[in-house]
């Protein structure tokens, strides 16, 4: 669903309108600003979630760039706003160009632009990937706790597709308290999934760390699967490797074919968004013609409107709001400003004078 704010809800100015100063927040700030905050960033995009469903947001389809020249990259521009107690509007601004990795530098990079409420300036240019990263990793870790019976937790975790945004999730599920047995790992590059291992060990969190060299032996022997790769089309399409039910966060939107969608419980983050864009479920709309195998948002689930069946697999396909990167931006500005070091630009905005 794309929400819109209606009018009853919008708000007048709290004082006289005056421009806002213009700040730039470094990746260094974002990172200091958000480090071990795990718990409160999942509750965050856990309001946030509950706030859209109200309809107190703005969040129109995404805008994607893409070149005849550069088939594999894009860059994305995710507009949006938000009401309740964060009251901010912005755009984040995401390339992803997966060719980076193979040069050693991020596939993705991002700005997220805050404007006023009040005046609609801009306050600010933040750093964006890692808030990114990790709104995209608090909503798998409020997925996999929401859509997982506490009695019947996972212990054996697979991660599918093993870079930036597989770090990031294995960080917010252990610092979300969640514990693992076994942590399995695949990847189609040795040396990802070589260095998320690394990585895995690094944190010492417990657990048997097993490197898998195929996909179906992962799936079969993880109860919670993470799929995070950049495949672009479906490449996992044997519903037999899901016999045991998993609970499967799929990231990536793109690796299941419309037959493991159709014998899953699929839960979104919203509908209209990731039915576009040729995501495993809008796959499976054109397929059926209808949304029929969708059984609601997470949101749905947590607020108690739906109820996950238990004899299939529940698959949670997130598009990714704007509103979480504009709510987790906006904590980030705010803790920065807190700490009395935000770097303002003076004199950023200089044609004030409607007159000269
Ligand atoms: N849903 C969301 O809100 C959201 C937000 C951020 C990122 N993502 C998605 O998460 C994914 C991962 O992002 P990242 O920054 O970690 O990318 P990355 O390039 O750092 O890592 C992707 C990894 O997937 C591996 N891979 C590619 N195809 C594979 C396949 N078929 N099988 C196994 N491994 C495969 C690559 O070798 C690579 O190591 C991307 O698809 C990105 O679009 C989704």
């Amino acid at each position: 669903m794309t929400s819109n704010r209606s009018a009853a809800q919008g708000s007048a100015p709290s004082g006289p309108l005056t421009v806002p100063p213009f700040a730039v927040v470094p990746g260094v700030q974002v990172q200091r600003a958000l480090h071990g905050r795990e718990k409160q960033i999942t509750e965050l995009v856990e309001t946030t979630y509950r706030l859209h469903s109200a309809g107190d947001s703005v969040n129109p389809p995404s805008y994607f760039l893409r070149f005849p020249d550069r088939p594999t990259a894009r860059i994305i521009a995710l507009p949006a706003s938000i009401g309740g107690e964060v009251r901010v509007d912005g755009l984040k601004w995401i390339s992803s160009f997966p060719e980076n990795v193979a040069a050693g530098i991020p596939r993705a990079s991002a700005v997220l632009i805050l404007n006023d409420h009040d005046t609609g300036y801009p306050i600010a240019c933040l750093e964006s990937s890692i808030i990114s990263a990790t709104r995209t990793a608090a909503m798998a870790a409020l997925a996999a706790d929401r859509l997982s019976r506490p009695d019947r937790r996972p212990r054996r975790v697979g991660f599918f597709g093993t870079g930036l945004i597989a770090r990031y999730i294995h960080t917010y599920l252990v610092g979300t308290g969640w514990h693992f047995d076994e942590v399995g790992v695949y990847d189609l590059s040795d040396e990802s999934a070589k260095g998320f291992r690394g990585y895995v060990e690094q944190t010492g969190a417990p657990g048997r760390i097993t490197l898998y060299d195929n996909p179906e032996q992962i799936i079969r022997e993880s109860d919670l699967v993470v799929f995070a790769t950049v495949a672009g089309r479906p490449h996992v399409g044997d519903m037999t490797w899901f016999g045991h039910k998993p609970l499967v966060l799929h990231m990536s939107l793109r690796d299941l074919t419309p037959e493991i969608v159709l014998g899953s419980t699929n839960v979104v983050d919203d509908v209209e968004h990731c039915l576009k864009a040729d995501t495993s479920p809008h796959l499976a709309e054109q397929h059926t013609g209808n949304r029929d195998f969708l059984a609601g948002t997470l949101d749905d689930v947590i607020a108690g409107r739906v109820a996950l069946r238990e004899d299939r697999p529940v698959v949670f396909s997130p598009f990714g709001l704007g509103v979480l990167d504009l709510a987790v931006g906006k904590y980030v500005y705010d803790e920065v400003a807190r700490s009395g070091e935000l770097h303002v630009v003076d004199d950023f905005f200089h044609e004030l004078r409607r007159y000269g």
